[in-house]
């Protein structure tokens, strides 16, 4: 386990490798500036660019920590209420300093341990006997009551405070403009977090397999070779994609990314589908879309039986990285997950 200081310390350490801004070039929490942003916001804001920056895993990082339509992470609290809530310029607070105003429930703890170390995080779980802390890189640590030397409730949010240094005023306003549009954001609903993956399989993916015809991930998939596969959950990265790993999704090869599609009634729906590599998609076991090339936003109309359907796709991976990512057109009555019971 690693050895933290405060949260801040840390998300500085790990996060900003790069250098900031120019300080002219850096928004402030002045008066005039933050007049300045308001107007900008509502004039010049871009929210398609926003969301963009909001699922941006390097530089803005706000998916790595925060859910808004059920797409993120969970090392802060979900916004979707909390941004109804904030004006422009509180928002602007709220990203410039986060550790003036800390969301109730969501306060950092520093822990020193009677072995020395010192960890810091969201402390999720108190106990009796154990504490629950989660890092700024959502990784929840137990730590015994008994090994507790000292508890300390930090001033400092677990969110780093640097993080909008990193971006221009463009990307700031448009980030905002972003926030303050549900419509915006309703664009984020509908995508696929969690799959089920199974492989290697041959690069081709125009092969098929014998399992194509039933696809379950409580049973073990039957290669035509007759190897034994199981199935495993994998989750999809921040900005949405899955990205094929693990020993499933050796290099050159391809595998097999099973998701469950539930509707009220027979009906057309839309996926909207990226993949970086080729890929094949079977709907209910009929192979309903096929490319060789890469491709990004690609609309695709389904058919979809009433109750649960099957939505397997076979990717390939040349490079060892390929990603995949699925997306439905909200609907009432649909729903894409990886589990009948989720
Ligand atoms: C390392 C994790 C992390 C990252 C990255 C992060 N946040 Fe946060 N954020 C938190 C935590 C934890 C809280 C709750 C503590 C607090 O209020 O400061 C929070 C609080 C907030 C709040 C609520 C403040 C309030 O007044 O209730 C907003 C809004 C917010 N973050 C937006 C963002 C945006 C936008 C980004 C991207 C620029 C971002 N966050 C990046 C962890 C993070």
């Amino acid at each position: 386990m690693k050895i933290y200081c405060v949260a801040g310390a840390l998300a500085a350490a790990i996060f900003f490798p790069g250098g900031a801004l120019p300080a002219e070039e850096q928004f402030n929490l002045e008066p005039a500036s933050l007049t300045q942003l308001e107007k900008a916001v509502r004039s010049r804001g871009d929210p398609a660019r926003g969301r963009e920056i909001f699922l941006d895993t390097s530089d803005a990082q706000c998916a790595n920590c925060h859910r808004l339509q059920g797409v993120g992470g969970h090392a802060g609290p979900a916004l979707d209420s909390i941004l109804g809530e904030l004006d422009i310029r509180q928002l602007a607070e709220a990203l410039v300093a986060p550790s003036r105003k800390i969301t109730e429930g969501y306060d950092t703890y520093t822990i020193a341990t009677t072995d020395g170390k010192i960890l810091s995080g969201l402390k999720l779980k108190d106990s009796d006997k154990e504490v629950l802390l989660r890092d700024g890189l959502g990784k929840d640590t137990v730590i015994q009551k008994k090994q507790i030397a000292r508890i300390e409730k930090s001033p400092v949010s677990l969110m780093p405070a640097r993080l909008v240094s990193r971006l221009s005023r463009k990307d700031l306003v448009d980030l905002i403009s972003f926030l303050k549009n549900p419509a915006a954001q309703l664009k984020l609903k509908g995508r696929l977090s969690r799959a089920w993956i199974t492989g290697p399989f041959s690069r081709s993916v125009s092969r098929t397999e014998p399992f194509e015809k039933n696809p379950d991930p409580a049973k073990l998939a039957v290669s035509s070779s007759g190897k034994l596969l199981q199935w495993k959950l994998i989750n999809a990265r921040a900005d949405g994609l899955i990205q094929l790993a693990g020993p499933a999704a050796v290099k050159k090869s391809s595998a097999y990314i099973l998701a469950l599609m539930q509707s009220d009634r027979d009906r057309e729906a839309v996926l909207w589908l990226d993949h970086s590599s080729a890929l094949r998609l079977l709907v209910n076991s009929e192979t309903v879309y096929s490319s060789r090339d890469p491709a990004a936003n690609s609309r695709l109309s389904i058919r979809l039986r009433k109750g649960w359907n099957t939505i397997l796709s076979r990717v390939s991976n040349p490079t060892g990285n390929s990603t995949l990512g699925l997306r439905y057109e909200p609907a009432r009555g649909l729903r894409l997950t990886a589990d009948r019971q989720e």
